[in-house]
């Protein structure tokens, strides 16, 4: 069955679907796993869904969110990194409590074991039953850069000049880091259910290479496409103009 594709006018409409995606899941299991994606294209869905735990509409509080990706090699004290990032945007501000959110295990000595334990404890907390994500220009998910196969498992990888070009913006000068740990595009495809989110022109073609060009670790959003019915896209008008 093929994924469904819903288009939205702009970035506030596509904020209230993913948003009302995310309320949908949690109101029939609060206690939830889900994985929310950093960038620009969520903040609508952030800032909605920020109102809606203050108004009591949605309960934040007892889901586990488990992060999507993080740099290597920058300090956890560091505002920069991605966890910091979601930290600021939506974790504090939403009141979600900081023991329910797992991060990437970045600093420890042992990454590839850490990793495995990663992917451990979102079978314990029961699978992931939502992964919202972004589309990196460059076809990424998560952090999964061009390359990355439809089985690969959370991992360190090196970032694309494209993906360190990209961040450069968020470290106003200071030295981007070139290394990231990422959920794999296999861990992904586990999720009940996903939920790409793609805004703008810049966006046109990845996205129609991702859902009608042909499956390839060259374009690894293409993989979300064995997922089937169990993906939805939201995409506004610009960046699904491509889309015939
Ligand atoms: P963006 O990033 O939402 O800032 O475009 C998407 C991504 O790189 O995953």
């Amino acid at each position: 069955m093929a994924f469904q594709l819903e288009i939205v006018a702009d970035q506030r409409e596509m904020g209230q679907r993913a948003a009302d995606i995310v309320c949908a899941v949690l109101q029939a299991n609060p206690d939830a796993a889900i994985s929310l994606p950093t960038g620009s294209t969520p903040l609508g869905m952030f800032n909605i869904l920020i109102d809606r735990s203050r108004s009591e509409a949605v309960d934040l509080s007892k889901f586990q969110l488990f992060c999507l990706d993080e740099y290597v090699g920058v300090s956890a004290d560091d505002p920069n990194t991605l966890t910091a990032w979601l930290m600021r945007t939506f974790i504090v501000p939403a009141g979600i409590p900081i023991d329910h959110v797992h991060t990437l295990p970045v600093t420890d000595p042992d990454p590839d074991s850490a990793a495995r334990a990663y992917e451990a404890g979102i079978v314990a907390a029961g699978g992931l039953e939502l992964a919202v994500l972004g589309l990196g220009g460059n076809g990424h998910i998560a952090y999964n850069e061009p390359g990355s196969g439809a089985d690969s498992r959370t991992r360190v990888l090196q970032l694309t000049q494209e993906s360190v070009d990209q961040a450069a913006g968020y470290f106003g000068g200071a030295k981007v880091p070139t290394m990231a740990m990422t959920v794999g595009v296999g861990t992904l495809l586990e999720a009940d259910k996903l939920v790409l989110i793609v805004s703008g022109e810049a966006k046109q073609d990845i996205l129609k290479a991702a859902l009608h060009g042909p499956m390839t670790d060259q374009v690894p959003a293409s993989w979300l496409q064995l997922a089937g019915e169990r993906l939805t896209v939201i995409a506004d008008r610009v960046a699904a103009a491509g889309l015939s």
